[in-house]
């Protein structure tokens, strides 16, 4: 699929607009949570900021939406609106019915100019990559049970197909413009991506900011995760949402390349005495696959 073509935005916003999963997050089969697990959940520092983060981007991305002359890519964009303002009342919803007593930030409404979707649109492709690692480890670890991960998994496919709308939206608009080099398409990519980044970092008036943890609360996030277990566990993550659309989508590929390229790296280190017993070092073949699918 050659894109900036009519084929191309009818593929990519017809999949998105059709993969829609209409639901009410207060409908859904939320189990009841022993002790155990309600301490885990409400010991997560992140909640707040979570529910902040999608709050803010119900009103961005509606509001971008609004400025769209395509009326295909609008109504698109307008879902994903929909979706993440979904994801602010599905964390609101997480912290009323699990007693999660976290304070409410006050955000003024963001501006919604193609530029701050751009960085919106990169950072998440960021933010969702790390959230796939996480959800993965903390599957496999078994922190909470099926029934409630299996949500949260849900949450995660939508995350995946904005990414890949979005990249897709990016390359159509680059292609139509005549700026669809691979280098051109790079450098603004990592630029987008670095930006986000930073934005993440610094907050703002209007981007909430990662709170101060201690280091006690990061130890406890991370346990004995390592670097490679993270993301081995991220990419194959990554690799079963996208698995789940189109295959001629274009898929974010960034963030996987990074990883892979890192977890080359890592694994060329030699191993050190107190990790060999927690890693599950795999060959190198296995991680020249994980090159592959994300090229
Ligand atoms: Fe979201
Ligand atoms: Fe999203």
């Amino acid at each position: 699929m050659r894109p900036g073509t009519p084929e191309h935005r009818e593929l990519f916003c017809r999949t998105f607009i059709a993969t829609h999963n209409p639901f009410e997050p207060e409908a859904l089969p939320w189990p009841e949570l022993d002790e155990l697990h309600l301490g885990r959940l409400r010991a997560f520092p992140l909640w707040s900021y979570a529910r902040s983060i999608e709050q803010r981007a119900g009103r961005m991305v509606s509001a971008f939406a609004q400025t769209l002359d395509d009326p295909l890519i609008r109504e698109a964009v307008a879902l994903q609106g929909v979706e993440e303002t979904r994801h602010g009342r599905l964390m609101a919803h997480v912290t009323r019915r699990y007693g999660i007593d976290v304070p409410d930030l006050a955000i003024p409404d963001p501006p919604a100019r193609r530029e701050d979707w751009m960085v919106f649109g990169f950072g998440e492709c960021t933010d969702s990559f790390v959230g796939f690692g996480a959800f993965a480890i903390a599957r496999r670890k078994g922190l909470f049970p099926e029934s409630l991960m299996r949500i949260f998994d849900d949450v995660l496919f939508e995350e995946a197909r904005h990414i890949t709308f979005f990249i897709n939206w990016w390359r159509y608009e680059l292609a139509r413009a005549g700026r669809d080099g691979l280098l051109s398409r790079a450098s603004e990519s990592v630029r987008y991506h670095a930006r986000a980044v930073v934005g993440t970092a610094q907050g703002g008036a209007d981007v909430p900011q990662l709170p101060e943890m201690s280091p006690e609360q990061i130890k406890a996030m991370i346990g004995d995760v390592t670097p490679v277990m993270f993301l081995e566990a991220a990419l194959a993550e990554n690799r079963r949402h996208m698995a789940r659309l189109d295959r001629r989508l274009i898929k974010p590929r960034l963030m996987p390349g990074l990883a892979t390229a890192l977890l080359l790296a890592l694994r060329m280190l030699p191993p050190r005495a107190d990790s060999a017993a927690t890693s599950s070092p795999r060959p190198l073949r296995a991680a020249q696959d994980d090159e592959r699918s994300a090229a």
